[in-house]
């Protein structure tokens, strides 16, 4: 048996997402810039592909930029509103300190060609300070970007509250989403926000698609120049299969959005419950609520995340860890950093996150399986296991 807890890393594409693609592909190849019906079956998939995209997140079709991913839409709309305001004295961005690479690396990238970056805390629960923010905003402030739901974490920041202060202050507003679209109800009218990231992989739909909400009005400069497809933000001949299959997944997540995340929410619970009873000095990561549903970080007290991953990876549960190697040493996530933890407490944390194929029996199995190694391998590190 094979478990799979590493949804906020990807998720399998839907069968019906692969069907679609497999005919788009066959099919409608045709250049959707051409005039003649080939392009036109390839323009059809398009729009359509569009119109379910802008369905999820309450936009309208001419608000959806289609890209590449998430990585490539937060790059977009981080430089592309950076370089767009560039030439009216707005050059100072906002960010925090627990953004996903994708933001962290282009908002040091800007940094380096001479924007001001303020970077505002988060408090021990992973949670953005709106004062912080409030507090950054100056008349030069050009875009605040604040991600919806942590990706280690699962917490959800005070995107409304900090987007009503971004327009105050004339600013505009990012935020990714990537880890919320397709899988919470999202509105970005209620959010309020000018720009919002998704990517199709994390709600099972393919790798190589993702979606910027431009609102109408915003102002971006092309990080892609050439043949002007996307209204001229992002040139390159679409990949039409890849968009058709974020459409559909799209549609297909929308209608999971009533039942599914209390179901994943209950399942979580247990899990994390479970763990924390059964496991001495197990410490959960992160604000209890708001959170999404499908996401748990739990703390292990004396094992490196490292060792836990292998040992349940050959009990046959994928889970992911919250540090990562580099230069051959283990280094704490940024996340866990930025709240204030302890290094051994952020070195032994292990991210969990459930999905459509999370059942009652998988999680049991996972349960299990995660107190047997990790008694294994406190009792190893006590002296216990030798
Ligand atoms: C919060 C967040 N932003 C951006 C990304 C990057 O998205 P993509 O993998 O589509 O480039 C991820 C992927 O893990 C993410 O979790």
């Amino acid at each position: 048996m094979r478990i799979y807890l590493d949804h906020n890393a990807t998720t399998p594409p839907r069968p019906e997402v692969v069907d679609l693609m497999t005919r788009v592909l066959r099919d409608a190849w045709g250049n959707a810039s051409s005039v003649h019906a080939f392009g036109q079956q390839a323009k059809a998939a398009l729009d359509e592909a569009r119109s379910r995209v802008a369905a999820l997140i309450g936009a309208d079709t001419t608000e959806v930029v289609l890209c590449g991913s998430g990585t490539e839409s937060d790059n977009l709309a981080i430089r592309g509103a950076a370089e767009a305001q560039a030439d009216t004295g707005r050059r100072h961005l906002i960010t925090t300190a627990i953004e996903h690479e994708a933001v962290r690396a282009t908002m040091a990238a800007l940094g380096r060609r001479g924007f001001r970056i303020t970077t505002v805390p988060v408090d021990d629960s992973g949670i953005v300070s709106v004062d912080a923010v409030r507090d950054a905003l100056s008349p030069d402030t050009a875009l605040v970007s604040v991600m919806h739901a942590n990706n280690e974490l699962g917490t959800l920041q005070p995107i409304a509250e900090i987007a009503a202060l971004a327009r105050d202050a004339g600013a505009l507003m990012h935020t990714d989403a990537v880890q919320t679209a397709g899988r919470v109800p999202l509105d970005v009218r209620a959010l309020g926000v000018d720009l919002l990231t998704l990517s199709a992989h994390k709600f099972y739909g393919p790798k190589g698609a993702g979606a910027l909400f431009t609102r109408r009005g915003v102002r971006l400069a092309p990080t892609l120049t050439g043949g002007r497809q996307e209204r001229g933000r992002r040139s390159g001949t679409e990949p039409v299969a890849n968009y058709a299959g974020m459409g559909l997944a799209a549609e297909l997540a929308s209608a999971t959005l009533t039942d599914e995340p209390a179901r994943l929410a209950a399942l979580r619970d247990r899990l994390e419950q479970s763990l924390l009873h059964a496991l001495p000095d197990t410490l959960r990561n992160g604000a209890e609520s708001p959170r999404v549903p499908n996401t748990t970080n739990l703390s292990f007290a004396g094992v490196e995340s490292e060792s836990l991953l292998i040992g349940l990876d050959l009990e046959g549960v994928a889970v992911s860890s919250g540090s990562a190697c580099s230069s051959g040493t283990l280094e704490p996530s940024h996340v866990l950093r930025a709240m204030g933890c302890s290094h051994a407490r952020a070195l032994g944390s292990v991210r969990f996150s459930l999905g459509a194929s999370t059942t009652d029996a998988a999680l049991d199995h996972a349960i299990a399986a995660v107190t047997r190694v990790v008694s294994r391998l406190q009792g190893v590190a006590s002296g216990g296991g030798r």
